[in-house]
């Protein structure tokens, strides 16, 4: 047990990195939710990590579809792949949408004037359009909007905490592969690959 706890907190510290480290493989995921009976995929960026409970975060515009969904359904998964180590990781999840409060306050705060203006786009996210428009306001599309102006993004801005439930974690060897889950309860224990 001891080599999959070991391999389990190096996972962590992955993840960790990824946060602020574009170029880990682990820095976007894919995020599946429920839309009515049939599941909706899309990629994510991680942006903040938590342990003991295990979070993840990452923002989102509340205008989108998966907001939604995971309003109505808050159960959800997550699932990460480093193809450089082989090592995949998929989390079952339950998230909460943080939306005109104190947690989406203070991730907005820090939210750089580059990324605000994707939030200030003046449709919502996922919607038909008569013609191509970026969704981010033209006079933006080389610069960064003032600081002033870039508040107005805040009224889409959400920021979502996804709760793991369940860890299940693959990594493959040629000379044999490990497969483990860490149940709600905290206990690890190997499955079969
Ligand atoms: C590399 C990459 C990173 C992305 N990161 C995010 C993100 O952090 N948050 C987000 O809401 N959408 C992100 N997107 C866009 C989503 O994948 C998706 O196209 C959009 O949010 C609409 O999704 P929905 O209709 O399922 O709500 C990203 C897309 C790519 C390709």
């Amino acid at each position: 047990m001891d080599r999959i706890k070991k391999l389990y907190k190096a996972e962590l510290e992955y993840l960790k990195d990824a946060i602020k480290n574009g170029s880990s493989l682990f820095h976007t995921f894919t995020l599946a939710s429920l839309n009515a009976n049939s599941p909706e995929l899309r990629t994510i960026v991680l942006r903040d990590l938590t342990i003991n409970p295990l979070q993840i975060y990452f923002n989102a515009d509340y205008r989108s579809p998966k907001v939604q969904e995971l309003i109505n359904h808050k159960y959800c998964s997550a699932l990460f792949y480093d193809v450089n180590r082989r090592v995949q990781v998929r989390f079952k999840c339950k998230a909460t949408v943080h939306y005109q409060n104190d947690v989406s306050n203070k991730v907005w705060v820090k939210t750089a004037l580059q990324s605000r203006k994707c939030y200030m786009g003046p449709f919502a996210p996922s919607q038909k359009l008569d013609e191509w428009h970026p969704n981010i306001p033209k006079e933006y599309l080389k610069t960064d909007p003032e600081k002033k102006h870039s508040e107005e993004g805040y009224i889409n801005f959400c920021h979502i905490g996804l709760e793991v439930l369940e860890s299940d974690i693959l990594h493959l060897y040629h000379d044999g592969h490990i497969r483990f889950k860490v149940d709600n309860q905290q206990n690890l224990f190997y499955l079969s690959p």
